[in-house]
């Protein structure tokens, strides 16, 4: 409890005239206290035995009306114990606040994630990052940043001339309209399976043609362009993901181009003999990168160095990527280039992620060869249905969150090993778990119309609810910080764990006046923190179950 924390860092620091830090303050695990001081490092500044300093800080801070008691414990601990209610009511308050304690930073930041390419169904891949890009837009968002989270679609470059020329070949108007992600996979498939040499150069001059704005080929490329986006809006309505824009590497296109020349003048870039343009680094250890080839197309690199400047333009502070590892190189590279342009009112950063291993012939594939996000989202709501014993129908939203939560819980570079059982499990570490605790913290509220208060004496059990709600604050700084949603994911489980406990040991209907007031002040404290810390995982909190 951040607040409390800083209480008794001030107390020490008047006390001890020695310089007392938030982070000096430690939480001790089992009988030692709710809080713990080493005196050791104050001893040394100030000349003195850590021995005589913790006795000093006994004698001063246990005339504090807040501090229940003192021990002083080996080389020289000061173990506090703090008076229980004292404590309650501070985190209540922090709870019932509109931050609910998390440290607020300032700032406009851009979120970009999902980002997927045109004509081509999102895939198992993009399920982390889904869930993981929009917990960390909503982490951030909590944390006082100004997010715009953004959806930057692949919607440039070589590939898509492809798409264009499989339709010119076999494309079928009537399948397109039944299905268009269905008819243009398919055209990209074929397309890839059968080229020769020639039809891949006819493919790819359809590619320049949607560059060089032939009529033809952009109006095909909208078209195709605008059924991606719907197709996929499709599975971020489910999983309730929404951008605050959608743009594309095509929005930044001629700028991209404009930018070559730029390069060149500025010597940064240089030209090679087939006329294609490279960029050298500074950092050996960075391998030089082509920025234009030889027949004059751009490259992703020219369009996101292009994006970064927009982006610095538009007046962002922050620029977050939450992006695959595989693309670690190209964000070094991105970054240094930009560096290189001058690019330095804007901070940006690679959120990178570790990958998702599913279990052998886990999912069965709509389209043959690739499993789709929605191959994964159907799944999931079935499995889901199974284990809705009383059929109350949000399978869907047990579903993602069984997903969201198998996603979120691992510590972002960590791969993670799929499985089903444990994703579904109602017993503890997984989404369902935690959803399930929140219904059961409501619905013992809805049995009682006893008013939360701060009633009679907290015993042992209560009291450690009451502790574990106010790490709260912390595990979401701590998320932020390290732009890691796993923080709150883990600590939501361990939370619901002290909580399920207390329910079990504690009963709320059948108890004294004093005693149902105080454990429904708990549950209703509960209650909030799970529902927030639910909302930041992305995971929807339910009434029943
Ligand atoms: N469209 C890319 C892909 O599917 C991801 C884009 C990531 N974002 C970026 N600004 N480069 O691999």
């Amino acid at each position: 409890m951040k607040k409390v924390k800083q209480n008794l860092a001030d107390e020490l620091e008047e006390a001890l005239g020695a310089e007392v830090n938030l982070n000096d303050i430690e939480v001790p695990d089992g009988e030692h206290g709710d809080f713990a001081y080493p005196a050791m490092k104050a001893a040394s500044e100030l000349g003195d035995s850590p021995r005589n300093i913790a006795e000093k800080a006994k004698d001063t801070l246990e005339e504090l009306d807040f501090v229940e008691k003192i021990e002083i414990a080996g080389p020289g601990y000061v173990n506090f114990f703090l008076d229980k209610k004292f404590y309650a009511e501070k985190v209540f308050e922090t709870v019932d606040s509109e931050d609910m304690g998390v440290e607020q930073k300032d700032g406009n930041a851009l979120v970009e994630f999902s980002s997927p390419n045109l004509a081509k169904p999102m895939h198992v891949g993009h399920l982390r990052n889904n869930v993981l890009g929009d917990s960390i837009q909503r982490m951030m968002r909590f944390a006082g940043y100004d997010v715009t989270s953004e959806n930057y679609i692949g919607d440039w470059g070589t590939k898509h001339g492809q798409v264009i020329y499989g339709y010119k070949l076999w494309g079928d108007e009537q399948k397109f309209h039944e299905a268009p992600m269905d008819h243009m996979y398919e055209l990209y498939v074929k397309l890839n399976q059968e080229a020769d040499e020639e039809m891949q150069e006819t493919a790819r001059e359809w590619s320049k043609k949607i560059e060089d704005g032939d009529n033809e080929a952009v109006e095909l490329w909208e078209r195709f362009r605008k059924a991606t986006i719907e197709y996929n809006e499709v599975d971020y309505e489910r999983m309730n993901i929404h951008f605050d824009r959608v743009t594309g590497e095509s929005v930044v296109a001629e700028h991209a181009e404009e930018l070559i020349e730029e390069g060149l003048e500025k010597g940064i870039f240089e030209k090679d003999d087939d006329g294609s343009v490279y960029v050298e680094f500074e950092d050996e250890d960075l391998p030089s990168t082509i920025i234009k080839r030889s027949d004059g197309s751009t490259l992703y690199l020219t369009r996101d160095l292009a994006n970064i400047i927009k982006r610095e333009n538009e007046g962002f502070d922050y620029n977050f990527y939450v992006v695959a590892t595989e693309q670690n190189l190209h964000f070094k590279q991105l970054f240094a280039v930009a560096k290189q342009f001058g690019v330095e009112d804007i901070v940006s950063e690679h959120i990178s992620y570790g990958l998702l291993h599913l279990e052998d012939g886990s999912i069965s594939s709509s389209k043959g060869n690739i499993i789709t996000l929605r191959d994964v989202l159907d799944e999931a709501k079935e499995k889901a249905e199974e284990v809705d014993e009383r059929e109350i129908g949000n399978a869907e939203a047990v579903g993602q969150g069984a997903l969201k939560y198998a996603n979120l819980s691992v510590s972002r570079p960590k791969d993670i090993e799929f499985s089903w059982d444990r994703a579904l499990s109602f017993e503890g570490d997984s989404g369902p778990y935690l959803q399930y605790s929140n219904v059961r913290a409501k619905s013992i509220l809805r049995k009682t119309d006893a008013d939360g208060e701060l009633a009679g004496e907290f015993n042992e059990e209560e009291y450690r609810l009451v502790k574990k709600l106010g790490e709260f604050p912390e595990k979401v700084d701590n998320a932020v910080e390290a732009r890691d949603p796993a923080k709150i994911a883990n600590y939501l489980s361990g939370l619901s764990e002290v909580f399920n406990s207390f329910y079990h040991s504690q009963p709320v209907i059948d108890s004294e006046e004093e005693d149902r007031k105080r454990r429904v002040a708990l549950i209703e404290n509960f209650i909030s923190v799970t529902d927030k810390g639910l909302d930041l995982l992305g995971i929807e909190a339910l009434e029943e179950m």
